[in-house]
């Protein structure tokens, strides 16, 4: 197959091949991939019907869109994607129609497994034998699976010490990633990542890798898919470092070109308050990134003061009529405790896009007929401890408090009231 895809500046525009190992243009600035959709897609009405019969799992559903280059041999996939999209309107009957695109039903319980099928698959093909990530907890368990599956890459992680989940840590160890605590927070972990590949042969697969994002093109393309390819009026998604959003926009932007979607959908992207760089740029209308040092949050999976896709979220925010809020601390953990309890289990980051969903609805920026779907990022699994001390305190508002008593049958009967 002829390739015709390469990388581009965000910038300058200056093109490079896509088989280079490169995150940044010599101008400094970030990398897109560019594909020949016309050349991969020619006909995009037959392409979207054949998926309706394509039984492969989605990276692979979707690769002509995502990373046509990539030769199928070398594709490592633990079976990423098709994950539910919940229609909760019901129980929240403000919303004409919400939807949660829960991305915690991925492999290693996040949105990164959608990512990594790309980034990890790519560095095999490149013949890289070592691979390395900063991460809040997220990246690094999504890439230490993938490397420990593929056999012959080693996965090395860079953690800031003490600020990720018990769970997430397990993750990172167990599937066998060299894994390095480092006393600093997130912001310090990527800047060693940047400065150690650049000095040794180590491939970086953080979101600045432009490759990994192609990947994570997939969860709106999916949920356009799932939704027959009926555009809601807004996506609302959590920003950490802010390439999730860039890859929503990209992908989007993509099916929207190739015809297969008619209009836009807008765009909200939501921060905790104490990590919200991106709210300020926003209020001062995105003139620069002033970075800050991220306060901690429940959410710490987007505790980062300096996203490096800054760049690429505000050029996809711009786009599609974006908005940008942050939440508060008591939102996060009362909408993540609202959600759980209807058996959808969402971890702090993804709640995180729900009560800004709420919040923008209060604000009347999205309209009660507004059809919403808000990206969960993760599974509540990944925080269990927010979840018991969120329960264990009564006055939070929606706490379930354990009752404790000893062995008697009469202690039982006074629990239950009987
Ligand atoms: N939600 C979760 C659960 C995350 O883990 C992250 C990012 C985000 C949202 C934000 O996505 O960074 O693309 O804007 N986690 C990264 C990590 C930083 O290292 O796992 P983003």
């Amino acid at each position: 197959m002829k390739d015709s895809s390469f990388f581009q500046c965000i910038s300058c525009s200056n093109k490079y091949d896509l088989h280079e190992i490169r995150y940044r243009c010599d101008c400094g600035d970030l990398l897109d991939v560019i594909h020949d959709l016309e050349y991969y897609i020619p006909n995009p009405k037959k392409w979207v019907d054949s998926l309706n019969l394509n039984n492969d799992f989605a990276f692979k559903r979707y690769k002509d869109i995502l990373l046509p280059s990539l030769p199928k041999e070398y594709l490592i996939s633990l079976y990423e994607g098709d994950t539910p999209l919940y229609d909760i309107s019901d129980r929240f009957p403000q919303f004409k129609k919400i939807m949660l695109k829960h991305e915690g039903m991925n492999p290693t319980l996040s949105f990164k497994d959608r990512g990594m099928v790309a980034g990890v698959s790519w560095a095999k093909y490149l013949g890289c034998k070592n691979i390395i990530c900063a991460s809040t907890g997220d990246t690094s368990a999504a890439m230490a699976a993938y490397s420990g599956s593929s056999c012959d890459l080693k996965g090395i992680v860079l953690l800031p010490k003490g600020k990720i989940s018990p769970e997430q840590l397990a993750q990172a160890i167990s599937y066998g990633a060299l894994t390095i605590g480092v006393e600093t927070d997130f912001d310090g972990c990527m800047k060693l990542v940047q400065e150690i590949t650049n000095r040794h042969s180590i491939y970086l697969l953080n979101s600045m890798n432009s490759i990994r994002i192609e990947g994570q093109k997939a969860i709106g393309i999916e949920t356009l898919h799932q939704l027959d390819w009926e555009v809601p009026d807004w996506f609302v998604i959590p920003v950490g470092n802010a390439g999730n959003i860039s890859a929503l926009g990209k992908g989007l932007r993509e099916l929207f070109d190739l015809g297969i979607i008619k209009k836009l959908p807008r765009l909200a992207g939501i921060q905790a308050e104490g990590s919200s760089p991106l709210v300020h740029s926003f209020k001062n209308n995105f003139i620069e990134l002033i970075p800050q040092k991220a306060k901690a949050t429940k959410a710490s999976a987007i505790q980062i003061g300096n996203p490096v896709s800054y760049k690429k979220a505000v050029r996809e925010l711009k786009y599609f009529n974006g908005y940008v809020e942050s939440v508060s601390e008591n939102e996060i953990m009362d909408w993540k405790a609202q959600i759980d309890k209807i058996g959808i289990s969402i971890c702090p980051n993804s709640s995180v896009a729900m009560a800004g969903a709420v919040k923008l609805y209060e604000k009347n920026i999205i309209k009660e007929t507004d059809h919403v779907v808000a990206i969960m990022t993760a599974h509540g699994s990944k925080f269990s401890n927010t979840a018991v001390e969120y329960h264990q305190d009564s006055t939070n508002k929606f706490s379930n408090l354990i009752k404790f008593i000893s062995p008697k049958i009469s202690n039982l009967e006074n629990v239950l009231n009987l």
